[in-house]
């Protein structure tokens, strides 16, 4: 009679085989495998999930175009697309849902706009704070961003000549105080109390939020709440990050329910977390519960800050390495603003050509946002339906699809010569090359889950950097290098960099 051992070893032999004959079929025969890619990838997810936990997504990604072609297999069931007009189906004609990865960064639990999946609850939860964003909305709220500006030159005025300076921690700080003060009406004095030598815990919390969403996803619950307990005070603050974000919002919140049982009234531009408590739904009418609404706010803030803070200090670096579109900027902007301590409106900046031929040339060749926004096609279209082998090759429904943006400085025929930094080629708009510009165009995203705060964002790269090239010359400072600017997906929100220090010079 057979022992346990010879049995036990017999059993682990056929699940090798098996295992290996699943590999084979995902390599060589599942209705994916005629798409090109690393043949390892095609085994499973946790290839690109290793790289996307190492912060490495963008790179890794860039890489498989360049050898690949704008068609990739980046896992058993994911296909990467660098293509304008598959990008234009997936996200305006399809409306593809977004993939369960958004998931990971519901807050406490809740969903909020950015994580819901399906259309049609997006939609609804979407109309609350749209209007905020409108185009009139922002013009209101510039007076108010022109005064925290003015108080970022103050500090870099107090600093300027005598260090070089890290702009990115003093750039998210800028932008985390000028986004609570959009969102809760709140002015956080961020900015003016900055040093070099006590990090602001709020701001390093709005930082820590989505890189920690993507930590978190790896580990089951459990062994989470044990990571949880490792008693290291950069760690805990890494861990506890939503709780402060949380708290905070909570007490801003409840102070402006506070102030508008005393009568408070908002003119121009009332915050946010007023309007989303002001909100009835359109069927019940009932207005949105309350951790609906501070999920939201925070949300906003969450996505706001990284996202703008690293595309303006990339845009510093630039100019910090182009002395030749420094003057050529420079000389623009002085002359639209003749007074170095009165910003312009947005209306006037939106139309000087050289300044938005620079901002953008940096959003298309550092695309600000350059992480695979994933899409679900199973969900859509049933298995079998002509959409799903239009799009599936046909393939088992679970299937997902990621589009990647803004690399289209590798379509040398739209960017001729793609690897120079040369806002010039914006100011032809003659066609064919300046309607394949602006098809490539997409920093914002596309589609119905567009980016909500693009108008916010627009506004918040714009009155700095203007303020600062008025007010400033750049020089880029010892510590930075093209390498320590590598772009690295920093989170699921943006690219990211350590540091980027510059010597400014009234
Ligand atoms: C340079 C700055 C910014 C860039 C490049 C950017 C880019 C993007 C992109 C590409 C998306 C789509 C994500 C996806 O489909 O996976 C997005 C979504 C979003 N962004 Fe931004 N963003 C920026 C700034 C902001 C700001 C300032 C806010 C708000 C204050 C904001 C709020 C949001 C929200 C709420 C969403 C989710 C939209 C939805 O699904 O309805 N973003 N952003």
């Amino acid at each position: 009679m057979m022992t346990m051992t010879p049995l036990l070893l017999l059993a682990v032999a056929l699940k090798f085989v098996f295992e290996a004959v699943q590999c084979l079929k995902c390599v060589f025969l599942h209705p994916l495998s005629t798409i090109p890619g690393p043949w390892y990838a095609s085994l499973s997810d946790w290839w690109l999930a290793y790289h996307t936990f190492r912060f490495e997504q963008a790179n890794v990604v860039h890489n498989l175009f360049a050898k690949f072609g704008p068609i990739v297999r980046a896992g058993p069931n994911k296909i990467l697309f660098r293509d304008a007009q598959a990008m234009r189906d997936v996200y305006i004609i399809r409306r593809f849902e977004k993939g369960p990865v958004y998931q990971s960064f519901k807050l406490n639990g809740m969903d909020h706009a950015f994580t819901i999946l399906d259309n049609e609850s997006h939609a609804a939860r979407r109309r609350a704070s749209g209007p905020h964003y409108s185009a009139a909305n922002i013009a209101h709220f510039q007076s108010q961003m022109h005064k925290e500006t003015l108080s970022l030159v103050d500090k870099l005025e107090s600093i300027a000549g005598q260090m070089s300076v890290d702009c990115l921690d003093l750039l998210k700080t800028y932008h985390a105080q000028l986004a609570v003060l959009s969102i809760f009406g709140y002015h956080l004095g961020a900015v003016e109390k900055w040093s070099t030598d006590t990090p602001n815990e709020f701001c390093q919390a709005i930082s820590d939020f989505p890189k920690q969403g993507i930590v978190k996803r790896f580990f089951p619950r459990w062994v989470w709440a044990l990571l949880c307990c490792i008693p290291n005070k950069r760690w805990k603050s890494f861990t506890q990050c939503s709780k402060l974000l949380t708290e905070f919002a909570m007490a801003r919140t409840l102070e402006l329910e506070q102030q508008l049982e005393l009568g408070k009234e908002f003119e121009a531009s009332p915050p946010l977390v007023y309007r989303l408590l002001q909100y009835h739904q359109p069927l019940s009418h009932n207005p949105l519960e309350h951790d609906v609404v501070i999920t939201d706010c925070l949300a906003h803030l969450i996505a706001g800050v990284e996202t703008t803070a690293n595309t303006l200090v990339y845009f510093l670096w630039q100019l910090a390495c182009s002395p030749q579109i420094q003057r050529k900027l420079q000389l623009e902007i002085d002359s639209a603003m003749l007074d170095r301590s009165i910003i312009p409106k947005l209306s006037i900046l939106q139309n000087l050509p050289y300044l938005n031929a620079f901002i953008n040339e940096g959003c298309i060749f550092r695309p600000p946002r350059p992480r695979c926004d994933f899409r679900s096609i199973g969900t859509c279209c049933p298995a079998g339906s002509e959409l799903h082998l239009a799009w599936t090759r046909p393939s088992p429904p679970a299937l997902l699809s990621a589009l990647k943006r803004g690399l289209c400085t590798a379509t040398p025929t739209c960017f001729p010569p793609p690897e120079t930094f040369d806002p010039e080629r914006w100011l032809d708009n003659s066609e064919p090359a300046g309607v394949a510009r602006a098809t490539h165009m997409m920093p914002f995203g596309i589609g119905t889950r567009v980016c909500s705060g693009q108008a916010l964002a627009q506004a918040a790269l714009l009155i700095p950097l203007v303020a600062i090239v008025r007010n400033f010359r750049i020089r880029a400072g010892e510590s930075t290098t093209d390498e320590s600017m590598r772009k690295k997906h920093g989170s699921v929100r943006s690219v990211s960099y350590d540091f980027c220090d510059v010597m400014l010079i009234k």
